[in-house]
């Protein structure tokens, strides 16, 4: 379900900058003509589009386990870029709109660069052997301190089916809303050793 949501939140943001970025062209190009006549024919699919995104976008956030303070720049800047874009157009002033569409285009940047920072935790202080540290470092913020905690629509480990290659491989690749964790693959069957012998059944 979260993962046909993130899929549609993609596509509509997607949608959304190539309707803003055409209506920006036609505007800068001084096409109003053609810019009226386009509004008018995307007028509907808009307001579903912009729906969509945010709603999407806000489910997404709820999700989050911890919201990276890139995440809340993101949302200052689209929720900002909205009247900004409204002022723009409905004014035909070019350089409101240019602005707006520049705020857009960074916030998409960010949610980039916070989704490549999310979840780097730093273990170069343990052990590669030292399951429980590595566990508590790059797991307990979803699953729990003991594998139960289910955040973010994390499942819990204490009754996982899984053995430890089986846990080892969603580690290192991820398994549907879970990204692959950034860690060796020595590392990863620490963390494994522990979750299968300290966590599961408890
Ligand atoms: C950002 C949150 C997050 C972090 C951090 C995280 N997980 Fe997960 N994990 C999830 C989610 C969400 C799922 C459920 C994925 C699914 O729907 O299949 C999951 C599923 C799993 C599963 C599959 C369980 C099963 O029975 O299918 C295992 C095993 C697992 N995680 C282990 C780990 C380990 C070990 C770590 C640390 C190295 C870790 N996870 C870090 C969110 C996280």
């Amino acid at each position: 379900m979260a993962k046909g949501i993130l899929h549609t939140h993609y596509l509509v943001v997607v949608l959304f900058l190539i309707i803003y970025v055409i209506k920006t062209v036609l505007l800068l190009s001084n096409n109003n003509d053609l810019l009226l006549k386009f509004s008018k024919k995307v007028k509907v699919p808009e307001i579903i589009i912009s729906f969509l995104f945010l709603a999407t976008g806000i489910y997404l956030m709820v999700q989050l386990p911890v919201i990276h303070y890139l995440m809340w720049v993101k949302l200052v800047l689209v929720f900002a870029s909205i009247p900004i874009a409204v002022i723009g157009f409905k004014k035909g002033n070019k350089i409101l709109a240019a602005l707006s569409l520049m705020m857009i285009t960074a916030s998409f940047g960010i949610a980039e660069i916070a989704k490549k920072k999310k979840m780097q935790a730093d273990n170069s202080l343990i052990a590669s052997n030292d399951g429980k540290a590595l566990y508590e470092n790059n797991c307990k913020s979803c699953h729990g301190i003991d594998g139960k905690a289910g955040l973010s629509g994390a499942k819990d480990l204490s009754v996982t089916m899984l053995h430890a290659e089986g846990i080892i491989e969603v580690i290192l690749h991820g398994q549907n809303m879970m990204q692959p964790v950034p860690v060796t693959n020595e590392q990863a069957a620490a963390i494994s050793a522990y979750v299968d012998t300290n966590l599961k059944g408890q």
